[in-house]
């Protein structure tokens, strides 16, 4: 069902989008489970947090994680977009574009030139967002994802940006 305009006012005046906190983690976790079907271990959200915590956002709407993007540095000075999503009631209000928007600021603040991610070949509204975002599709990854779907690698150029 579309929201309504005003419901839709009120989600986007109410969302914070802030770095994750630990309490906030079960709740992407949770969130992942609902959005994806790339499920990782909850020790590997705790290790992504631990380890790239600067680098993972959420987006809450009054204390609930209804968005979320986890990412981790690679060598030598590029980031890796290792998964997004957006809770299905809260879709196409421009929730991932404010995430992916300040995650890519806060890696140009810690001086990284590149970011990269995987996508699935059939998932054109992720496409669309990240071709929206500036990212470009580099190459075709053949059964990248477990069910033998292809994925399109995407990368965005960081440098030059302003934070
Ligand atoms: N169909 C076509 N384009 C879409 C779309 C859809 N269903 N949803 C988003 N887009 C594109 C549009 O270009 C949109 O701009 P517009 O609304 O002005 O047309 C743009 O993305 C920005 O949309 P936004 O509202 O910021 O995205 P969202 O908050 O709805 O989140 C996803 C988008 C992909 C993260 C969300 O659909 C999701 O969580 N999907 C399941 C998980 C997933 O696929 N994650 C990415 C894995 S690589």
């Amino acid at each position: 069902m579309a929201i309504s305009p005003d419901k839709a006012y009120l989600i986007t005046k109410n969302l914070l989008i802030s770095k994750a906190d630990e309490e906030d983690i079960p709740k992407v976790i949770n969130l992942n489970r609902i959005a994806l079907p790339e499920n990782y271990s909850p020790d590997f959200f705790d290790e992504i947090f631990r380890r790239y915590g600067e680098l993972f956002y959420v987006a809450k709407l009054n204390g609930d994680v209804v968005g979320y993007v986890m990412c981790r540095t690679e060598f030598p000075s590029i980031a890796h977009v290792i998964s997004l999503a957006v809770h299905p009631n809260y879709r196409r209000l421009g929730v991932a574009t404010r995430l992916m928007m300040e995650v890519h600021k806060a890696m140009a603040r810690i001086g990284l030139r590149k970011s990269y991610l995987e996508v699935r070949v059939t998932n054109q509204p992720a496409i669309n967002l990240y071709e929206k975002l500036g990212y470009r599709k580099t190459r075709v990854i053949p059964s990248y994802y477990m069910d033998g779907t292809d994925g399109f690698l995407m990368e965005l150029n960081l440098e030059g940006w302003k934070v």
